[in-house]
This record gives structure tokens, sequence and C-alpha cells, in this order.
């Protein structure tokens, strides 16, 4: 999916892109709050949930609505998170963070894997990596083309500099809260690709 894709579902149907994390939560806890990067940030959910948890965070998005909200909802909520509009397969970082973050925005196949690799030297030594991707199964769920989804596999070997601490795949059961959403046979079972890695 491109920005032009994003852009238009972030103007005409924010709920839909928003996704109900389920899969930070019991990764966090581990961490001392430092600075914080989040990929594809959207409206800034987990950015500024990291805000609160005590993180200096920095959210990238491609698409110009999303960061509007997000910093609508950052100011509402008296929070400094810095957000930025870019796409990330073509920005770099200008500092080096203790956490990066991605969830549901990352593209399959190679080009994720290139912006994996750049996450992975936006970390800080002794920094850590977390990423939650829909798992290249949910393709046949959803009736998408299995191009645009990863594997645990794909989101481990993208990052060979790193210490993977955990690949797995995930399935989590209501994970769509919004009855908007689609929902598969199993009712609104995800099954996500998750990485926890760390730079040595
Ligand atoms: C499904 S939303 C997930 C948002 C947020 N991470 C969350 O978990 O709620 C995917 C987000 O990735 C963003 N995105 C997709 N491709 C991008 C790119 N190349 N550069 C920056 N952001 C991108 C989209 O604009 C969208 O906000």
């Amino acid at each position: 999916m491109d920005a032009a894709f994003w852009e238009d579902a972030w103007r005409s149907d924010a709920d839909s892109v928003m996704v109900t994390e389920r899969v930070l939560q019991g990764e966090l806890e581990s961490l001392r709050p430092g600075s914080a990067l989040d990929l594809g940030c959207g409206n800034g959910a987990n950015t500024l949930m990291l805000d609160g948890a005590g993180w200096r965070v920095t959210g990238v998005d491609c698409s110009a609505r999303a960061i509007a909200l997000a910093r609508q909802a950052a100011q509402a909520r008296g929070l400094d998170a810095r957000f930025i509009c870019n796409d990330f397969s073509q920005w770099q970082a200008d500092t080096r963070f203790d956490l990066v973050i991605s969830t549901y925005a990352l593209p399959g196949g190679a080009a994720g894997q290139r912006v994996l690799r750049m996450a992975a030297q936006a970390l800080a030594a002794g920094g850590t990596l977390l990423v939650a991707e829909w798992d290249r199964s949910m393709s046949e769920v959803w009736g998408v083309a299995a191009v645009e989804f990863t594997t645990v596999t794909a989101l481990a070997t993208a990052v060979p500099d790193l210490v993977v601490e955990k690949a797995e795949l995930r399935s989590i059961p209501d994970m769509f809260v919004d009855p908007a959403h689609p929902r598969d046979s199993h009712g609104s079972l995800a099954r996500v690709a998750f990485l926890r890695a760390r730079k040595p």
C-alpha cells in the first residue's frame, strides 16, 4: 500500500486504520524509559502511550492527516511528542534511539526488510527493536495479496546485526474490537508476526 492509500484511509475512515495494540503490552515493563522512535505511528496511539510512560518519543508517518491527528492528540493530553511526516523508506534518523517500534506499518518483502535495517541502524547500543506485523497467513483471511504481508522469519533475518530475543507467531483473539473491521471465520482472531531484538 502506497502513501496515497494511507492518506485516503486516514481521511475517509480513520477508525478502520487504527489497531488495538495487544502485542507491545508486556514487552515494555523490562525497559527503562529513554528515547523512542515509532515508525508508521499513524495517529500516535502507541507513540503517546510511550510518551505517557516517560519515553521521549518521535513518531514518523507518511500520512499528513495521521500526523495532524497525532499532534492534536499530543496537545490535548499535554504531551510533547515529536511527529515527523515522511516516508520511512526514504527517511534516516539523525540521532540514535533506545527503543524503536513499528506496528502494522511495514511493507512486505524486501521493502519491509530495508526499513527494518534502517530501524536497526537507528538504535543506540543496547537499544531494543519491537515489531508487530500481520502474518502472511492473514492474506488468505482478508483476500489481500500475500506480498503485502510478512513472516516471522523475514522479520528476524532482516536484522542480522541485532540479537533476536523473540521471533514468534502470535495468535491473538478478539483483536478487532471495532465491528467495522473485517472479521475472519474464527471471529476476530489475528495472527501476528512479532520480533523483539536488541542491539549489542
Ligand atoms: C495500520 S496503520 C498502523 C498505525 C500504528 N502503528 C498503529 O499500530 O496503530 C499503518 C500506518 O503506517 C503508515 N505507513 C505506511 N507506509 C508508510 C511509509 N512508507 N512511511 C511512513 N509511514 C507509513 C500509514 O500511513 C499508517 O498510518
